[in-house]
């Protein structure tokens, strides 16, 4: 599996930011259901080079105070020519089951209607990397998520499968 006619092998490039680990765990996850050579990158700690090497290109973040990481932004927007000629799927990282909110607007229009799949993988408060006042933080967003009658983020593992279907296609 994962092979072109030629005998090729499918690349694939996961590009992603994770600021507490939720979706560096989702998308080693995800690297581990898609057919071919899978190359993860970190886009706050590596570079990425030689895009045009890759079959599939798999973008995602996460989502703090509303916004997603400004190195994702970048990167498609940097990167948008590139994208359209590419098998591309998004994913976000959130606690709100409305995830689009946090896409449209960030990632060019283009780029959203053009990938094959766009999913939410949930969230998870991961608090071993969180400083003190991002601590006391989340006791406040907990608080005033459940006096709001919102649910607190879950993790949606099964749409990592959505997007792994997506791209081996
Ligand atoms: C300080 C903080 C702010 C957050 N703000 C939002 C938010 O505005 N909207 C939302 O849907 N989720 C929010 N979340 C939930 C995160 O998106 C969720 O925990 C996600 O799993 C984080 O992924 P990461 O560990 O890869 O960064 C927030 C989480 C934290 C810790």
């Amino acid at each position: 599996m994962g092979c072109l006619l030629d005998g090729t092998i499918l690349k694939t490039l996961i590009v992603y930011a994770s600021r507490y680990g939720y979706t560096s765990d989702c998308v080693t996850k995800l690297a581990g259901k898609l057919h071919g050579e899978v190359t993860t990158v970190n886009i706050d700690k590596e570079k990425t080079s030689d895009l045009e090497q890759y079959d599939n290109i798999v973008i995602g973040g996460s989502v703090k105070i509303g916004k997603i990481q400004k190195s994702v932004i970048q990167f498609c927007e940097t990167n948008k020519v590139l994208l359209l000629k590419k098998k591309v799927a998004f994913f976000i990282s959130c606690g709100d089951q409305n995830h689009m909110q946090y896409l449209n607007g960030a990632i060019p229009e283009e780029l959203l209607t053009h990938a094959l799949s766009v999913q939410s993988f949930g969230g998870e408060f991961k608090t071993d990397k969180m400083n003190f006042i991002e601590k006391k933080m989340i006791d406040m967003i907990k608080k005033s998520t459940v006096k709001e009658g919102k649910s607190l983020p879950v993790a949606r593992y099964e749409n990592i499968d959505i997007i792994a279907e997506a791209i081996n296609q």
